[in-house]
């Protein structure tokens, strides 16, 4: 169900205005609903009712504080791509042991912090990131279990940044190459074989991908076992699409289905990572109307929110709904969305029939996932509040970030902290 519905003509979250967010709290803000992220979570895990399974939440979809609690309250285990990453599921309550450490290269105390946690497993992209994991885990005489993160070498049909599983892209390593690795590892005093991962992109609309990959995997896996390589577990990564406009997305019983079928008689626990899946839906960026303005024909509605605050649509050229909060009976008009930065790309959405005035709120939808987390102080400016609503209440997730906050990092020139090579 839609957690986002109108109530006298007002747009609100659960049961609260979203005009009064903005009176209440300002805007730019992030607005999040807690049942929506609840629901989306249950039913992904619930389509693998019956099979051992492990839904790692990728974090770096929304790593606010609140939202991994609210998961880490249902049981979620987490997928994660740094230390930072790491030490926010911890501060939010997840379990250590339920956390995947993935991406292409992972600093010396990341790799040192994750063994001392405990964590379930490093997916691994490379061969000297398996000595690297090796070699680390020796000193601390302990062993690291790991997966090899193997590209599978199929087109996600994604949007070409956002597409991993292709073997012109940087992630994973072919087959052949993790077959050696996996022979190699076995060999490793301090490696523990947990099992094999791939990610083959994001924002996928099409079931087949997902098929073709797992197909790969699988072969890979028997391959494996005639060597006497048994494995614990198999991560298929995140991707799982929403809809954003009107498009047909995967149905996740579905996919479900068709994963298990894939697996057949193998008891092989299934990983997975999605991020976009669980909170994309569930969040709006709010953002209230400054000017509205028109430049030889070209009606421009200008926000308070921006490019650094949301910038999925200058980089990928995504498209988002867009709702005026409060329903006027005026004559509607085309308008493009821009913020206040100082750059031509700085478009949140275009072309778009609207009934607007100044100061009216603007929500625009589907902000959950890679907004409040892909945003900047670009122009240096101060970052959304993030709130989170559960009924009818609203709890604020994080301040409205303060020009203090932003300036206390730096100094003046000459600063007290300078070295010169004299010194030495
Ligand atoms: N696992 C790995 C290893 C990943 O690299 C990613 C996303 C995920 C899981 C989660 O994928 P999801 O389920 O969210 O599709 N900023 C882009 C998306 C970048 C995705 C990067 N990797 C966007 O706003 O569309």
């Amino acid at each position: 169900m839609s957690h986002f519905e109108r109530q006298d003509g007002i747009l609100h979250i659960e049961q609260i205005s979203l005009e009064k967010i903005g009176q209440d709290f300002g805007t730019p803000a992030y607005v999040y609903s807690k049942a929506a992220i609840e629901e989306a979570y249950l039913q992904y895990t619930e389509a693998f009712t019956g099979q051992k399974h492990l839904v790692c939440y990728a974090v770096k979809a929304n790593s606010n504080l609140g939202v991994l609690s609210i998961l880490a309250n249902l049981g979620a285990g987490f997928d994660i791509v740094s230390g930072g990453e790491l030490e926010r599921v911890v501060r939010a309550g997840g379990d250590p042991s339920k956390v995947v450490f993935s991406g292409v290269a992972k600093l010396e105390w990341e790799i040192g912090k994750a063994l001392e946690l405990g964590i379930a497993c490093f997916n691994i992209e490379s061969e000297t990131e398996l000595d690297q994991i090796n070699r680390i885990a020796s000193d601390m005489n302990v062993q690291a279990p790991i997966s090899i993160r193997v590209n599978p070498d199929v087109d996600a049909k994604t949007h070409p940044y956002i597409s991993t599983g292709l073997k012109e892209n940087k992630f994973g390593v072919s087959r052949d190459l993790a077959m050696s690795m996996y022979i190699r590892a076995e060999a490793l005093s301090n490696i523990d074989i947990k099992g094999i991962d791939c990610h083959i992109g994001s924002q996928i609309t099409d079931l087949q991908p997902f098929i073709e990959a797992m197909h790969r995997i699988i072969d890979m896996v028997d391959e494996l076992e005639k060597v006497n390589i048994k494995l614990e577990h198999i991560d298929l990564g995140g991707g799982i699409g929403v809809q954003y406009k009107d498009e047909s997305t995967i149905d996740v019983e579905e996919y479900a289905g068709a994963i298990q079928q894939s697996l057949g008689h193998r008891k092989h626990t299934l990983i997975f990572e999605p991020g976009r899946f669980i909170v994309a839906n569930a969040g709006v960026l709010l953002s209230q109307v400054l000017h509205l303005k028109n430049n030889e024909g070209n009606n421009f509605v200008i926000l308070d929110a921006g490019m650094n605050d949301l910038i999925r649509p200058a980089l990928y050229q995504s498209w988002q709904a867009v709702s005026v909060v409060k329903t006027a009976a005026a004559e509607s008009a085309r308008y493009n969305l821009v913020g206040p930065i100082c750059e031509s790309g700085d478009f949140l959405a275009r072309d778009r029939e609207l009934t607007v005035a100044a100061g009216d709120y603007i929500a625009i939808h589907s902000s959950g996932a890679y907004g409040f987390s892909m945003s900047s102080n670009y122009n240096s400016r101060n970052r959304a509040v993030e709130l989170i609503v559960s009924g009818d209440t609203v709890h604020q997730v994080r301040k409205r970030e303060t020009i203090d906050d932003q300036l206390n990092l730096e100094s003046l020139f000459p600063s007290a902290f300078s070295y010169s090579t004299h010194d030495k």
